[in-house]
């Protein structure tokens, strides 16, 4: 299913768009299925995402759900139950690679979890650079009660974010994490009471925004592709991307900013 990679104004069937002092929010919208992700909705994801990743005016973006009781409860089952063995690698390839754009965004990215985040809904918050979660949320990857393993990367994500032996316990037994454990286990940054959600990924962004926007992004890079490389390679990614910002204004106003005892001021 292909979408025109289009902003804020485009018709989604399946997603709410809003922008709200450069912050793009992205509601999957489909609360009597609790956001359950349908194809329409992955295509729909993959689209806004493109069109966040190419408007200047869009400095963050916020993932969340629709009502009040779920964030994501993850893949439709209802598709699920009728793929064969080739369409569902395909199924999972697509899905990954739609995830795999919204961790490679240069604009930091950040999932409020409202609710029930399970399968795939804990693949989309995992693939989100940050995660706050109402203390109502409920996370995990149940798919083994299915039959079934995480296809949207969930095998590689959890144990990367709390290590392989608590991601094990958590993907073979399918049981439910709670969002006090999961801040415990650093699977979410943040954890707060349901009518604070809003303000506090606010509050997060906001001191993420207030700092050099270039820095941010290569921040963000230097630590997705890093991770993924043997150390010497990524050290030497971090001092070309630290090479990169000397060659910026961002980085002459900052350091002057502090010489000079005052606020810096980024574009
Ligand atoms: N795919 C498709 N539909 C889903 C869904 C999913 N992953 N999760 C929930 N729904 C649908 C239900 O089928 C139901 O639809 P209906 O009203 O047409 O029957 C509706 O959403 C409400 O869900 P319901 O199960 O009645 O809510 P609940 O409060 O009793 O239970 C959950 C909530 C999250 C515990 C339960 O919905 C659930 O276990 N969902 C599946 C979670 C899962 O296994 N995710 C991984 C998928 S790979």
């Amino acid at each position: 299913m292909q979408l025109r990679h289009t902003g804020a104004a485009m018709d989604y069937e399946t997603l709410k768009i809003s922008d709200v002092e450069g912050v793009r929010w992205v509601t999957v919208n489909r609360p009597d299925k609790l956001n359950a992700l349908n194809r329409q909705t992955m295509a729909e994801l993959d689209a806004a995402f493109a069109a966040a990743a190419d408007e200047d005016d869009v400095l963050a973006v916020v993932v969340t759900g629709a009502g009040d009781k779920a964030f994501v409860a993850g893949a439709d089952i209802s598709e699920l139950n009728t793929l064969g063995p080739v369409e569902a690698k395909e199924f999972g390839l697509r899905g990954q690679a739609i995830f795999d754009r919204i961790e490679g965004m240069r604009k930091p990215v950040v999932a409020a979890v409202n609710g029930y985040a399970l399968g795939g809904g804990c693949e989309l918050a995992m693939a989100c650079h940050l995660r706050v979660a109402s203390s109502n949320a409920v996370l995990g990857q149940p798919e083994v009660k299915l039959g079934l393993i995480p296809g949207y990367a969930g095998t590689q994500r959890l144990p990367r974010l709390v290590g392989r032996g608590l991601a094990l316990e958590i993907l073979l037994t399918g049981r439910n994490v709670t969002a006090e454990e999961a801040h415990r286990i650093g699977l979410v940054n943040r954890t707060c009471a349901p009518e604070a959600l809003t303000q506090t990924v606010n509050e997060l962004l906001k001191a993420i925004l207030r700092n050099g926007p270039l820095a941010v992004a290569h921040c963000l890079e230097a630590v997705r592709a890093g991770t993924e490389m043997a150390f010497e390679d990524a050290c030497l990614l971090e001092a070309t991307l630290f090479g990169l910002c000397a060659s910026s204004e961002e980085m002459r106003e900052g350091t002057a900013a502090f010489l000079e005892k005052r606020p810096a001021r980024f574009r």
